[in-house]
Parts: C-alpha cells; structure tokens; sequence
C-alpha cells in the first residue's frame, strides 16, 4: 500500500471521526492523506470541516437521482474520481451499494459503535443498553453487501456503567473510535492489515482494548 494512502471519508453528521483521523493524520500518526469528504447530505457538519481544510469535498445526494441505483452510480463515480486507495465510513448514515462496493473491492471500512457481530444497524448504544450488556464498545471493519456483516479489522472495549443511556454510552465509545479508526487506517497504510476477502493482520499489531474493567478489592 502507498506510504500515505489516499482516503476517501463518507460522512453524514458531525464528522468527529473525520477530525480524529485529521489530527492522527496531522501529528504523524496516521500514513494518509485525505483527498476527498463526500457526503449525502449538504448540511453535515463534517463537510463544513473539511472545506475549512481545503480538502476536496462532494454532496451526492439521493434526491438529485432518479432512483437509488441512479444515486450508488453517481457515488462510486464521485469516490472513484479522486482516485482513493481506501475508502473511510466515518458516520455514512447510509447502505453502501454494489457499484461502490465493486469498485472498491474489500477496500471499504467502516466504523460502527458496537462489539459486532452484536447490534448491527442503527443505534448500537441504544441496543447495548436495552440488552443490559455490562461491556460495549466499537467495531472498524470491512463493508461488504450486508449491514456492518463485513470481517472484523479491530475492536476496543468499554464499560457500561451503571446509570448509562445510550448517549453516555456512546459519548465514552466514540473515545475509542477516535483512536481506533486512524490507528486501522495506519496499520493497513504500512502493511500491517492486509486487506482481502480474509483480511490478514500482522501478529506484531496491539489494540489497546480499550478501558480495562476494575472491579472493587474483595473484602
Ligand atoms: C460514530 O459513532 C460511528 O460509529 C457511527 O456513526 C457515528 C459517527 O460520528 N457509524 P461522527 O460523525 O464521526 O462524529
């Protein structure tokens, strides 16, 4: 993979992902650079952060095309225009489909704020929290057709504590999708991820799991 691998980062929302990688990118912790944010929607904050940085930025939006297929043509044509090595789900409040994803074969990522294969879909804290589970956390891996199905890259773990809603929970998850997400872009920049239809991940590569469960002493 190039040095610094080209990123393409599809956001819907707040585009804190997009930051993280920005500032691991900026304090060279993160072999990347970031040549296009596309959007689906014209008022994500994200969009607004990289204009800001004078990256590349495109609003393909649903509505402008006749039809859902018409609209996943023109966004693989947009991605693919700017020629990246990886494409970056960072909040893409949408299904990728099969034009992006033949374009781009096993080259798409996504974050997701849950332990997959657990709570797919939308609102992973918020399930978290309906099941009761005592431990939550994120998800990078690879897209395929399927929703948040892809193989698993990395994972960290957190707590759930008690007196958690779903945006407590979340706002501590998204501590480590911060760090996460650039720290899986640099591994697979450097050749410490292989990516493919199994992806291969270098035995000499550590995930802080994240935040370690203490439990009180024992009496
Ligand atoms: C993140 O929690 C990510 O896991 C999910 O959408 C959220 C996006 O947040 N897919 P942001 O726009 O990066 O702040």
């Amino acid at each position: 993979m190039h040095p610094r691998m080209k990123l393409a980062v599809l956001v819907s929302g707040t585009g804190s992902n997009l930051r993280a990688i920005a500032a691991a990118i900026d304090a060279g912790k993160c072999a990347a650079t970031v040549v296009l944010v596309a959007s689906d929607k014209e008022s994500a904050p994200a969009l607004a952060f990289a204009r800001e940085r004078g990256i590349e930025t495109a609003v393909v939006r649903p509505k402008d095309h006749a039809d859902r297929a018409a609209w996943d043509v023109a966004l693989a044509e947009r991605v693919a225009s700017t020629a990246p090595d990886l494409v970056v789900l960072a909040g893409f409040m949408r299904i990728v489909g099969a034009p992006i994803l033949a374009r781009f074969p096993h080259r798409i990522v996504n974050v997701h704020p849950a332990l997959l294969p657990s709570f797919p879909g939308t609102d992973g804290p918020a399930q978290a929290i309906a099941k009761g589970v005592r431990v939550a956390g994120c998800t990078v891996h690879l897209v395929d057709a399927g929703v948040d199905t892809g193989p698993i890259l990395a994972q960290a773990v957190v707590p759930v504590l008690p007196g958690d809603d779903a945006h407590a929970l979340h706002a501590r998850i998204q501590v480590h999708e911060h760090r996460l997400l650039p720290a899986v872009i640099d591994a697979v920049a450097r050749g410490r991820i292989t990516l493919g239809e199994r992806p291969v991940i270098s035995p000499e590569l550590r995930f802080d799991a994240g935040a370690a469960l203490v439990s009180p002493p024992i009496e």
